[in-house]
């Protein structure tokens, strides 16, 4: 992958226009790729694994918004799990994808097309989750937190499960040669831009558009939810990740995991926190 830091600045608006552009590009691919398995979820499978299933905890009877919910799997998951559901995310062709699936399996769930740091539905829920490649392409925590907490009741939970900071400081292209890092670490307000993106789900594939994105460190995510009044609850690191970021990376002994041989690096992060009752 091309990559610099972003030089000839558009601006945030301009950059999330791109980047807008690029998820609606990526979605057809999606859908119909082995990695996002319609089929199966069609079959009535679920679209969450044991980190997110554990974290969220009961959700049967419970409102819950997720946050960049891509074409509506974790959303409709939530949904056949009993919750009331509302997924929220910026691509239109998401959001159009993920209602026509929940109306072709008749799973009672919402969802809105809408730019995650701005969103307001004028409602608020008993949960709020997002997942997994959420982060990188937001400029501003601080607004995706406030966010959060105008969606939560007082007393409602947060939960956030993402690839650990760390993992997007390292050269991705060193296949094995050891640890070379190229990207920041620390808060940084020029996005890195990858001039040819391609996706996950095909790497070969490239997308025709450029994406831009920003590295969070863990005190960035922490600070923007206590300032936005969530009381982190529980924080935990773990050493596998649910796609494969670094072309050195190897497959975990549980399937459709990855993890850095031998070294005991933390590749993923989860958190949950309350809304504090306040005035
Ligand atoms: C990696 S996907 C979400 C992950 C989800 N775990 C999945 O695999 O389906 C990231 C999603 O964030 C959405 N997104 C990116 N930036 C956004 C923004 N600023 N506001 C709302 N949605 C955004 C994209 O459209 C995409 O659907």
């Amino acid at each position: 992958m091309t990559t610099r830091p972003s030089t000839s600045a558009p601006g945030h608006a301009g950059w999330l226009a791109s980047n807008q552009a690029m998820w609606d590009a990526r979605v057809p691919l999606h859908t119909t790729s082995n990695w996002y398995d319609l089929e199966g979820f069609r079959h009535g499978g679920l679209a969450l694994d044991d980190l997110e299933r554990a974290g969220v905890g009961e959700v049967q009877g419970r409102s819950l918004l997720h946050l960049q919910c891509h074409f509506g799997l974790g959303t409709l998951s939530w949904s056949r799990l009993g919750a009331d559901a509302t997924g929220v995310d910026f691509s239109a062709e998401a959001i159009s994808q993920a209602r026509a699936l929940a109306n072709e399996l008749e799973l009672r769930a919402h969802f809105e097309q809408a730019e995650v740091s701005s969103c307001r539905l004028g409602r608020t829920f008993d949960i709020c989750f997002t997942s997994w490649g959420v982060l990188m392409w937001l400029p501003d925590l601080a607004a995706w937190a406030r966010t959060i907490a105008a969606h939560l009741r007082p007393g409602g939970e947060f939960f956030l499960a993402e690839g650990h900071p760390h993992l997007f400081i390292w050269d991705d292209e060193r296949d094995g040669a050891g640890y070379l890092p190229r990207h920041p670490y620390f808060r940084h307000r020029e996005p890195v831009t990858d001039l040819e993106a391609s996706t996950y789900v095909d790497t070969s594939h490239q997308i025709g558009h450029p994406q831009y994105r920003w590295n969070h460190p863990i005190s960035e995510v922490v600070t923007a939810l206590a300032n936005a009044g969530l009381r982190i609850t529980d924080f935990a690191e773990h050493p596998r990740l649910p796609w494969q970021p670094l072309s050195w990376m190897v497959p975990d002994q549980r399937p459709g995991w990855w993890r850095i041989d031998q070294d005991p690096f933390p590749l993923s992060f989860t958190l949950k926190a309350v809304k504090e009752n306040r005035p």
